[in-house]
């Protein structure tokens, strides 16, 4: 039992678990032995059940479900290398084949065991083969717990752009164990928090004091969550999905920081300097914030807010080699475009958006200039 020895998960195994079961998502939120998990895998009694896990997720998490969990015995495992590269259509044929060879049927099941690269393909993988097979989520990263498991989006990049290719298709049951954080390292809690960082601001203003009042004094080598604070995280996006689960209307407002953060990450992926997804969302955000407050939407001091709070946790970008030029190229192919001009989710204060607005080259281009200068 990897898990139950470290000292890290003394605080998550005591803590009380959360259920949510609603008209889009079913979700547990809690110690997986402490769940429904067994129980759902008692209904594939018969059936083949496949877990897919990146390398990394291999090596720390599956190992807990095999020896916890009696009824995944005969389960067959996909290993897929970990990253973003992984998201290609290339590695979805890989999978495809391999679901054919093991004459996986309509009533099998997946398992999806880890962070929101193998959700986002599992996902892919589930609503498109056969038309649709039955998935469950359990994420492993912070980013995945409380955003990428949630919600049914799925999908990979193509021809550099991200996530442009991909469908909704809700998972059976999405299971959160914060146990599995104790592997995680340091750099990708800190890209899951990116991602906390957007719900509390799009939560409102109680959330978001209570998320910049604990965001210096995490302790990101013994990192742990309360778990009251986590579950409102975790809600948030879930009642959004609940509202609008296939983003006609207000499900857009998860993009906040994601017009310049996809950008972003799509750029460091073509000069092969790769950065986290919350790294590159949290500059998303932040850039996205200066454009708001050039347009007279977001004040000074709600900048001021999230400017320190996102320096002081992300590390800085090579801001000299960022410019509108370079980013132009993958913000024109960015999904939210419209009349040929840059859509983003601009923040007004915490808990207040608008959905539609544009962004400017000029605009763009003197919040880098910002960036630039800042020491
Ligand atoms: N579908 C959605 O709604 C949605 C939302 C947000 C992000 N995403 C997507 O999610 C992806 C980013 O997800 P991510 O940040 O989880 O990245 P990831 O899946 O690449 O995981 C990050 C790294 O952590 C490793 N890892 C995972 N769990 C671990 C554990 N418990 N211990 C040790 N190592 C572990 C992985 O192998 C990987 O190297 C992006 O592709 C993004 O586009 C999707």
């Amino acid at each position: 039992m990897l898990f139950l020895h470290s000292p890290n998960f003394i605080y998550f195994y005591t803590m009380a678990s959360q259920q949510y079961n609603g008209k889009q998502v079913t979700l547990d939120f809690g110690p997986l032995g402490a769940t429904s998990f067994a129980n759902k895998l008692d209904a594939y009694a018969g059936q083949k059940i496949l877990i897919l896990v990146d390398e990394n997720t291999q090596q720390h998490c599956l190992d807990y479900l095999l020896t916890s969990f009696e009824q995944l015995a005969q389960a067959e495992v996909l290993v897929i290398p970990p990253g973003e590269e992984s998201k290609s259509i290339e590695l979805v044929v890989q999978l495809w084949d391999l679901l054919l060879a093991y004459e996986v049927t309509k009533k099998d099941l997946l398992l999806c065991l880890g962070g929101g690269v193998v959700t986002d393909i599992g996902g892919f993988i589930a609503s498109t083969y056969k038309r649709g097979l039955d998935v469950i989520m359990i994420p492993t990263t912070l980013l995945c717990m409380v955003d990428a498991a949630i919600g049914g989006k799925n999908g990979i990049d193509f021809q550099g752009v991200k996530n442009i290719i991909g469908c909704t298709k809700q998972a059976q049951h999405i299971f959160i164990d914060p146990a599995f954080l104790s592997t995680l390292p340091i750099n990708e809690l800190r890209s899951g928090w990116a991602e906390c960082i957007k719900h509390a601001l799009i939560n409102g203003p109680e959330l978001w004091q209570r998320l910049q009042k604990i965001s210096p004094i995490i302790d990101w080598a013994n990192f742990q969550l309360d778990s009251a604070l986590f579950w409102e995280l975790i809600l948030t996006k879930i009642q959004i999905v609940e509202q609008d689960p296939l983003e006609l209307t207000l499900r857009k407002v998860l993009n906040l920081g994601h017009t310049l953060g996809h950008a972003i990450e799509a750029h460091q992926l073509q000069i092969n300097a790769p950065i986290t997804h919350g790294n590159a969302v949290a500059w998303g955000i932040l850039i996205e914030a200066m454009i708001a407050a050039q347009q007279g939407l977001l004040s000074e001091s709600d900048l001021i807010e999230i400017s320190a709070l996102i320096t002081s946790i992300f590390e800085p970008l090579k801001w000299e080699q960022l410019n509108v030029a370079v980013l132009s190229a993958f913000l024109d192919q960015d999904k939210k475009n419209q009349d040929q001009k840059w859509r983003y989710v601009a923040l007004k204060k915490a808990g207040e958006y608008e959905m539609n607005s544009v962004i400017h080259p000029h605009e763009l281009d003197a919040a880098l200039k910002a960036l630039q200068s800042m020491k």
